[in-house]
């Protein structure tokens, strides 16, 4: 994996090292260009192997089909308008999601906060702000992935969810992933991954893991949110070795 000096800057950001190794073979990129396979299994388990003769990350990302246009403006118009839970009260605007409709990667928060709830976008706070770093260190931009949450509308004060909004919101998400189709979901912290999973099982339990969501089967790789990695930031190099499980396991598919 050769690193950009962009890269080199947000593993620095999430306290990952980089260790140089010169003219070792390569096993040659996948559609994304970013090999994680090639990382020999002896890669100590925070850092990351940079190889004079890899190929940079971060290409095109391919196009898939999906092709519902009129059903994802529906999606959206719905989402916009609704009034299914008692969490429309209080919102400034729902934060549907971003990113490419098409992407081969979906992340999934939790829920808007205030930032995100007053500029209808999720993740653009500090922790969004790590989440991009996060993506870039993988070789993604936020453009090339899709970003949405549980809930579509702030809780407040950021109290987690409720059971009831979250089964208000499920068919928003479903829909969602039915519709990007993604080859990984990214469960982003506990609220995140319980819920799309169905369990109770901690989340320093269920890192580590692959799991699957829907039929047909879309394989889940489950990390710390990065407002938790913000106040616990000596769990970023854990959350480094959840990104190179998910691109590892992204890669056997394409
Ligand atoms: N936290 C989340 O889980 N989602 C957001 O959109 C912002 C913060």
């Amino acid at each position: 994996m050769r690193l950009s000096p962009r890269q080199h800057h947000y593993l620095q950001a999430l306290g990952i090292d980089v260790y140089k190794i010169r003219n070792t073979e390569h096993t040659g990129p996948g559609r994304q260009g970013t090999d994680l396979k090639s990382v020999p299994a002896s890669t100590p388990a925070a850092g990351v192997i940079e190889q004079d003769n890899a190929v940079s990350a971060g290409g095109i990302a391919p196009q898939t089909e999906n092709g519902d246009v009129a059903g994802w403006e529906e999606l959206q118009r719905k989402v916009a308008e609704c009034r299914l839970c008692g969490l429309y009260e209080g919102r400034t605007q729902t934060v549907f999601g971003v990113g490419d409709v098409n992407a081969d990667w979906m992340l999934i928060g939790e829920a808007p906060g205030a930032e995100e709830d007053r500029r209808g976008e999720p993740f653009v706070g500090r922790a969004g702000k790590l989440l991009d770093a996060m993506l870039q260190a993988v070789g993604f931009a936020r453009e090339q992935v899709f970003i949405a949450n549980i809930l579509k509308c702030r809780p407040p004060k950021n109290r987690d969810p409720r059971p009831e909004e979250v089964v208000a919101c499920s068919n928003y998400l479903e829909q969602q992933i039915n519709t990007v189709k993604p080859k990984i979901i990214l469960a982003l912290g506990r609220v995140a991954a319980q819920n799309l999973l169905k369990t109770e099982t901690p989340i320093g339990k269920m890192r580590g893991k692959r799991y699957h969501y829907g039929d047909p089967p879309v394989p889940v790789v489950v990390t710390y949110h990065p407002a938790y990695l913000l106040r616990s930031p000596r769990e970023k190099k854990k959350s480094w070795q959840d990104l190179r499980m998910a691109m590892t396991i992204y890669k056997e598919q394409t």
